[in-house]
């Protein structure tokens, strides 16, 4: 299977890139096996629990950057509950599919986006966090990251 158009877009031309200056939640995440690196940084309204906005650093490959580009854009304007629920099968076909070999680079996207989320919430112990937040870090750690498979 080929890139997809979009894919090649949010490739050559990533939105949000950077680090967030005045970030409150912040998510590194890697894959062992391929070495690649994901830092998402964002700025969560205090109030209203919105994501205002997003940035992500990725060292790795064009995948798992058209991945942290598109990601950023779902999350942007979100709740953290409705952030926490976008998962990688989401971001696959907003990319407009991806080949078989690179679904993991979604998987570490959307881990990446729970990491920052879990960042926020332990930095905030007054609130409660979305449901299901610890469960579904558990799950995605639990995912072979070479292949995407369950282990
Ligand atoms: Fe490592 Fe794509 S090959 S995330």
């Amino acid at each position: 299977m080929q890139y997809s158009e979009k894919v090649m877009e949010h490739f050559t031309n990533p939105h949000n890139a950077g680090v967030l200056e005045d970030a409150n939640a912040v998510g590194e995440v890697g894959n062992p096996t391929c070495g690649d690196i994901m830092k998402i940084s964002m700025r969560v309204n205090e109030d209203t629990d919105i994501i205002e906005d997003v940035r992500f650093q990725t060292f790795g490959c064009g995948a798992a950057i058209a991945v942290s580009s598109i990601i950023t854009d779902m999350i942007k304007g979100k709740t953290l509950v409705e952030a926490l629920a976008i998962d990688n099968d989401d971001v696959v076909e907003e990319l407009g599919g991806l080949p078989a070999l690179k679904i993991h680079c979604s998987v570490l996207a959307e881990e990446g986006i729970a990491a920052a989320i879990k960042d926020y919430c332990d930095k905030h112990p007054e609130k409660t966090p979305p449901e299901g937040l610890q469960e579904k870090i558990e799950h995605l750690r639990s995912i072979d990251l070479h292949t995407g498979e369950d282990e």
